[in-house]
């Protein structure tokens, strides 16, 4: 099911505040639910340059997106290269820009890359539909065990971290690790179940191999200094993060722009999703979305 229910949609896309004309590049084009609002803003005369690091879900995108009428640039790359894929553009400056950062339901759910610890798949674990570049089988069956405790400490905030990375050392010792389902069993050894934690056991290990394996964080601040820098004065930029290192830097960087006198923050406290956005789409919850405009 190629379906995926946008986050915070509204709230982002008023947030930007387009006017008919205007030229926008969303980094996080996923199956194009915010675009097709975005593109329905800017009219027949604006410009949209969206980008995903996954080419099919951006062939998805740009079959649905067909009907709008604004001048539409789809480009495969990661938005860290915003820089080069509007120089390709001809596009100088932008008016506005969103980033509505991980992965997509279809990702999760259809694409089988290894990103969930509830199904069995190739332990892939890239935003890239191409395979090509580092994957997740090749930290949890290369790396030095103290690496692998390093991210899953670093990028899971997972206490059990060490435990983790000596049970994968030895697991890999019997045989390789292939596969998602392998993983997941093998955290599950690792972590205590407590009665009231709500989360799987492997979640966080599971967030922090793909954020290594995409280099999330490395992007996100990449593509907000790139990105704020090819801003027009007066125009602004969203972006929805969904835990708590993505939303530090997030919130970092709109702070010292707005401390350098550079930038003016319109959510001086991020936006969350409403009580009955969380309960139509749990996934939704933990959501915050932050927007700042360029002086
Ligand atoms: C949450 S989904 C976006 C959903 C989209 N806003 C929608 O409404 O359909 C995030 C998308 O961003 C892509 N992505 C994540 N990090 C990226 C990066 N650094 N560069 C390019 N694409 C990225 C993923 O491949 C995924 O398709």
């Amino acid at each position: 099911m190629d379906r995926h229910i946008s986050v915070l949609l509204h709230e982002a896309t008023d947030g930007l505040a387009l006017n008919e004309g205007a030229t926008v590049f969303e980094g996080t084009v996923g199956l194009g639910g915010h675009s097709r609002i975005l593109c329905e803003k800017i009219g027949k005369t604006g410009f949209f340059v969206g980008t995903d690091a996954d080419q099919d879900s951006l062939t998805i995108a740009e079959e649905r997106l067909k009907d709008l009428p604004c001048k539409k640039l789809f480009v495969c790359d990661n938005f860290r290269n915003i820089d080069t894929v509007l120089a390709g553009a001809n596009v100088e400056s932008v008016d506005a820009i969103l980033l509505d950062i991980g992965l997509s339901n279809r990702q999760l759910e259809v694409a089988p890359r290894g990103f969930s610890f509830m199904r069995d798949e190739p332990l892939l674990m890239t935003f890239r539909s191409s395979g090509e570049g580092l994957t997740a089988r090749e930290i949890v069956n290369e790396w030095a065990e103290e690496s692998i405790a390093d991210i899953i400490y670093g990028y899971g905030e997972e206490r059990y971290s060490r435990r983790i990375a000596k049970a994968i050392v030895e697991a890999r010792e019997i045989e390789p690790i292939e596969t998602s389902g392998q993983l997941a069993e093998i955290v599950k050894q690792c972590v205590p179940k407590f009665g009231f934690s709500k989360i799987h056991p492997a979640t966080k290990t599971f967030q922090a191999l793909r954020i290594a394996v995409n280099d999330e964080l490395g992007a996100l601040r990449e593509g907000l200094a790139k990105g704020f820098a090819h801003l027009a004065p007066g125009g602004r930029m969203a972006v929805i993060s969904f835990h708590s290192l993505e939303d530090r830097i997030v919130k970092e960087f709109f702070r010292q722009k707005a401390q350098e006198g550079e930038g003016t923050l319109v959510t001086k406290k991020p936006i969350v999703p409403s009580d009955s956005e969380v309960k139509e789409n749990p996934k939704s919850r933990s959501s915050k979305l932050r927007i700042i405009i360029k002086n």
